[in-house]
């Protein structure tokens, strides 16, 4: 009997609340089955080849794509927003040049909201402007925080250009060209919205507590920073380096395989299908491979995709191909996980909004597993 109660009670739960429904939302949504991703009912693949970022972080915030003139204004207000203040950019130069990008921008991110004096009103109109600081203002920083840790001075922002043009300008201090801008544009569009992945569901939870925006991103920005979520990207290129040939593929996987090891940017914990956003990165990884005249890092994602799917059934996921586009774009490997964040800041935010709007405190319940009407045992006797 007690046996029976105890197996009902481990079915009720949900290991990594895979399968749970833990919020209504309109942002996004992610089929698995289908291997659909849609932002507020717009396919991904209509946005990755008709939108820019700036529209879709508009359609994540406000429900529908902008007019002409609500885009322009919403590019305003964010190319006003593009510069951090001094008291930020100030110490980012006085971070040890060997820290993690992530770990730089989520101190900074957490030092802007003391300049950010509408930070504890959380009414929409408010929120929305924190939000569109924030999403000004994570490319800055990711920019400042590369060029400090190689003794280089940050790049004024020119608030002509698009996020995605800019955030390049002002890491390389030149302007990109014209593929790109465009590359950068659609990987920040693919990578905006989710649904309720891990550090979007940090995000809400820390929102449920009505807690301020910044602290909901901070906190969000260290889920992101894990191998297993936003930090697989980078993990992908390491082992790309470290295989090294299209020759050693084979064996690097049999082997790898062989003691269990994931490999990174291949299986999802939703789609059963192709993931979407591979199909735009695919391409993306062998034109940019043509365009530089190196296509080896491309054909060997190409070759892992071949392997995994013979002897998995792995299908890559948004990361195997972003990791050699971003490569051969001259990105440093640190940095991808952070281009991830830039991306992901109009996603969090929006769904900040949606949960500030009908708030709830999430407060799951656990399984006890542990021992109980243990004796107290005074200190001396144990
Ligand atoms: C994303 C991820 C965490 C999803 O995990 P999940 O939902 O728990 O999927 P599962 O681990 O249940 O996958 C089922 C099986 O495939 C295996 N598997 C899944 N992803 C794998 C990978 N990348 N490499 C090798 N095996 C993998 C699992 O070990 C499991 O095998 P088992 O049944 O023998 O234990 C997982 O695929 C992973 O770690 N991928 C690499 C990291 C990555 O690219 N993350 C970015 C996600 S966008």
């Amino acid at each position: 009997m007690e046996k029976a109660k105890e197996s009902a009670a481990a079915s009720a739960v949900s290991t990594g609340l895979r399968g749970v429904i833990a919020a209504s939302s309109s942002i996004g949504d992610v089929n698995g089955e289908k291997g659909e991703l849609i932002y507020q009912g717009l396919n991904i693949h209509d946005l990755a080849t008709k939108s820019t970022f700036e529209e879709v972080v508009f359609l994540l915030w406000h429900g529908r794509l902008p007019k002409r003139a609500e885009l322009d204004e919403l590019r305003e207000h964010i190319a006003a927003s593009y510069e951090i203040p001094q008291w930020v950019r100030g110490p980012i130069e006085y971070f040890p040049k060997d820290a993690q990008p992530m770990d730089t921008l989520r101190t900074a991110v957490s030092a802007l909201s003391f300049f950010d004096k509408e930070s504890r009103d959380l009414s929409r109109e408010a929120s929305l402007r924190v939000a569109t600081r924030l999403t000004a203002r994570f490319p800055t920083i990711v920019a400042a925080i590369d060029r400090a840790r190689n003794g280089k001075a940050p790049i004024k922002p020119r608030p002509d250009l698009s996020i995605a043009s800019n955030f390049l300008y002002m890491l390389k201090g030149e302007m990109p060209d014209e593929f790109d801008a465009h590359v950068m544009d659609v990987a920040l569009i693919l990578q905006a919205d989710h649904e309720l992945n891990a550090s979007t569901f940090t995000a809400r939870v820390v929102a449920g507590t009505l807690a301020d925006m910044y602290s909901c991103v901070v906190a969000a920005l260290g889920a992101l920073s894990g191998p297993l979520h936003g930090g697989a990207n980078t993990a992908v290129m390491k082992m790309l380096l470290e295989i090294g040939s299209v020759e050693n593929v084979e064996s690097y996987l049999k082997d790898a395989l062989a003691k269990k090891k994931k490999i990174m940017g291949f299986g999802h914990a939703v789609y059963r299908t192709e993931d979407p956003r591979a199909t735009h990165l695919r391409r993306f990884s062998k034109e940019m491979g043509e365009r530089k005249g190196d296509t080896k890092w491309y054909e060997m994602t190409a070759k892992i995709e071949e392997i995994l799917k013979r002897e998995k059934g792995l299908l890559p996921n948004v990361d195997a191909y972003s990791a050699s586009t971003y490569y051969m774009m001259g990105i440093p490997l640190d940095l991808y996980t952070p281009i991830f964040a830039i991306s992901r800041i109009s996603g969090w935010t929006a769904h900040i909004l949606e949960q500030y709007a009908d708030n709830k405190l999430i407060r799951p319940r656990a399984e006890y597993v542990g021992p109980r009407n243990v004796p107290y045992v005074p200190i001396d006797e144990r």
